[in-house]
């Protein structure tokens, strides 16, 4: 029997898992018997997105939001529900959307009529995801468009009445990263200057497995926490494959299988990165484990590496290693290095 992440951690953060309905059903026996054991908490994630969730004006689909939601509450999971206000993955009939009210009353009508329905099933929401650009500005997204900039106030505001009992969060990527770091710690006072509620912010952390910003997480999760709010992990994996805009592509090049450059290895990851990357979640953990006072949740982006997005992104087709099990939904190295992280 392998050790399990949610009993190891118990006594700091929560451990979750980004998960997809495939991965309850019977016929992912390997996720099945894995998931439960390992994990504390689930953020779906797809199915609770406006495409999937409100597909149409009056066209609410909540079956299979619901199955992941009666699943994690069978097996005594938080749910962190993902996500209200996205600019990605919207219904066909709001994507070109040009009327300033039409987006207001999609924008009302979505939040209050869902965040009502989950208030008291799910433990959190992701409340707005993704609303800020590299350089700490808001992203010009149809929401910034035609509500103006007051918009994720709005939203927390809306959010806070229709679920009371839910936290609040705000989520988005490279958000340790300085200068949008600057722009969501701004974010959030202004929320709490408005006197409305925000319970947390989640850092993503999709990043490479060589690359980890160490110095930079170390000073956001300072940083948020001093706002007096939840800072959690949120989308956590540690991609092996090049991104066709990475400077130094060397370290695939001079592989052995480097036939196709950007799929070095389709397959097996050479024991030399695996136990790099196995360093580089532990050194994450470590930290993570240093602040595990301010921080109330990592969450993985995913369960095992077969069904992770980074085989599909940005390069569709890849064979990609970013998280703790492997295709066989056995742990890896870097699942025995974060265990020892705390167990030692
Ligand atoms: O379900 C359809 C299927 O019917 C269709 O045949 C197929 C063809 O492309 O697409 C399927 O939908 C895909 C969906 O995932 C479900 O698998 C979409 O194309 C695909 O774009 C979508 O990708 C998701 C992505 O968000 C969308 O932007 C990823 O699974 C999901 O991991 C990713 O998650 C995001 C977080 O929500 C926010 N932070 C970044 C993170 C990674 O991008």
């Amino acid at each position: 029997n392998i050790p399990s992440l949610k009993e190891v951690f118990k006594y700091d953060f929560l451990i979750g898992a980004a998960l997809n309905t495939q991965q309850i059903e019977e016929k992912d026996a390997g996720a099945v018997a894995l998931v439960p054991q390992q994990f504390n908490a689930v953020t779906p994630e797809n199915v609770m997105k406006a495409a999937i969730i409100q597909p149409g004006w009056n066209d609410y689909n909540f079956t299979i939001a619901d199955e992941l939601v009666d699943y994690a509450f069978k097996h005594n999971m938080k749910i962190n529900a993902h996500t209200l206000i996205w600019h990605n993955q919207l219904p066909a009939f709001m994507r070109h959307m040009q009327d300033a009210d039409s987006v207001k009353a999609y924008f009302q009508n979505h939040i209050t009529t869902i965040a009502s329905r989950y208030d008291g099933k799910v433990y959190s929401w992701d409340v707005v995801n993704e609303a800020l650009n590299e350089d700490g500005t808001l992203r010009n997204s149809v929401f910034l468009q035609k509500l103006g900039e007051d918009y994720i106030v709005e939203a927390f505001r809306l959010a806070q009445k229709a679920a009371p009992h839910t936290k609040l969060y705000y989520n988005d990527y490279n958000i340790e990263q300085p200068a949008k770091r600057a722009g969501a710690i701004a974010l959030i006072k202004k929320i709490q200057a408005a006197g409305v509620r925000i319970d947390g912010v989640g850092i993503q952390g999709h990043w490479k497995y060589n690359t980890v910003p160490m110095q930079d997480i170390e000073e956001s999760i300072k940083a948020f926490a001093a706002l007096g709010i939840e800072v959690m992990f949120t989308e956590l994996d540690l991609s092996v494959l090049p991104n066709p805009w990475d400077s130094n592509t060397a370290e695939v090049s001079n592989t052995a299988e480097g036939n196709d450059k950007m799929n070095p290895y389709p397959k097996a990851v050479p024991d030399s990165v695996a136990a790099a990357q196995a360093k580089a979640y532990a050194d994450l953990f470590s930290l993570f484990l240093k602040y595990h006072q301010a921080i109330t949740r990592v969450t993985f982006w995913g369960v095992a590496d077969g069904v992770s997005w980074l085989n599909g992104w940005p390069i569709h087709g890849r064979t990609n290693y970013p998280l703790l099990f492997d295709r066989q939904y056995k742990p890896k190295t870097a699942f025995y290095s974060v265990i020892k992280t705390k167990v030692n």
